[in-house]
């Protein structure tokens, strides 16, 4: 059963253990009477259903490079940027997600996001680390990859996931783009040793995204680098 009020704590929805710690997908109701879901990773609050600009921000500035083939996302979360990328016409999307319970929820339809974006034909889910799976993955496939699985290098919820922001990975993740296409990577913050590393494998812009949670002000980063040779 779903929260009736504000005043009511979080249900939860769906928990699960995994070698990483608890996943936890819980529902609260908003002081405006709506809905909104809660995903923990490893213990620490990952986002919410509510305050999702930067999440759609990140889908948005890939859409706005034009051309809308193959895309990859690494990260599943609340389903908000794949969802906005299928809106939006792309041909094929791969989301690829570290945590197969969220994945195996999402085909369930735990929520309507989720649900939408494991339905359509044009997903592909892959139960998989971003990580290796960006070395399987073909080269110069893609329009665009983009990265929102961490916080950013220097605030990490899963400490393995340092090995995301080296150049090296980087590099790879760049890559799978055709030369015309973007990487894409989501901070929680401004990170100028990951703007360093990006602007050294191709020409970065940095854009904030600044949303209020609670008394709040928060900057989130979204970087997008180029591909050298379309630069
Ligand atoms: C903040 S959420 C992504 C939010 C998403 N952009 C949205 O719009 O809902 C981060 C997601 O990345 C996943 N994740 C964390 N590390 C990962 C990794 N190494 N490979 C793939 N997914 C990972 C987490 O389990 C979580 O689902």
């Amino acid at each position: 059963m779903l929260p009736l009020s504000p005043a009511d704590p979080p249900v939860v929805l769906r928990r699960a253990e995994s070698p990483r710690g608890e996943l936890v997908l819980r529902a609260r109701t908003s002081s405006d009477g709506a809905v909104v879901h809660e995903l923990i990773v490893n213990g620490a609050f990952a986002m919410d259903s509510q305050e999702v600009a930067s999440e759609l921000r990140l889908a948005q500035l890939v859409v706005e490079q034009g051309r809308l083939g193959r895309v990859a996302v690494g990260g599943l979360g609340l389903g908000f940027t794949a969802a906005a990328l299928l809106d939006a016409d792309v041909r094929h999307l791969d989301v690829v997600e570290l945590e197969a319970d969220l994945v195996f929820w999402a085909r369930e339809g735990v929520t309507e996001q989720l649900r939408r974006v494991a339905a359509d034909p044009r997903c592909t889910l892959h139960t998989a680390d971003v990580v290796p799976w960006l070395d399987t993955a073909p080269e110069g496939a893609f329009d665009a990859v983009l990265l929102d699985v961490d916080n950013g290098p220097d605030f990490l919820i899963h400490d393995s996931n340092q090995r995301l922001y080296r150049s090296g990975v980087l590099a790879r993740a760049l890559s799978l783009v055709r030369p015309e296409g973007v990487l894409a990577v989501w901070c929680q913050h401004r990170t100028p040793s990951l703007e360093r590393t990006l602007t050294d494998l191709g020409p970065t812009t940095e854009e904030l995204v600044r949303v209020q949670r609670g008394r709040h002000q928060i900057d989130y980063a979204i970087y997008l680098t180029r591909h050298p040779r379309g630069a």
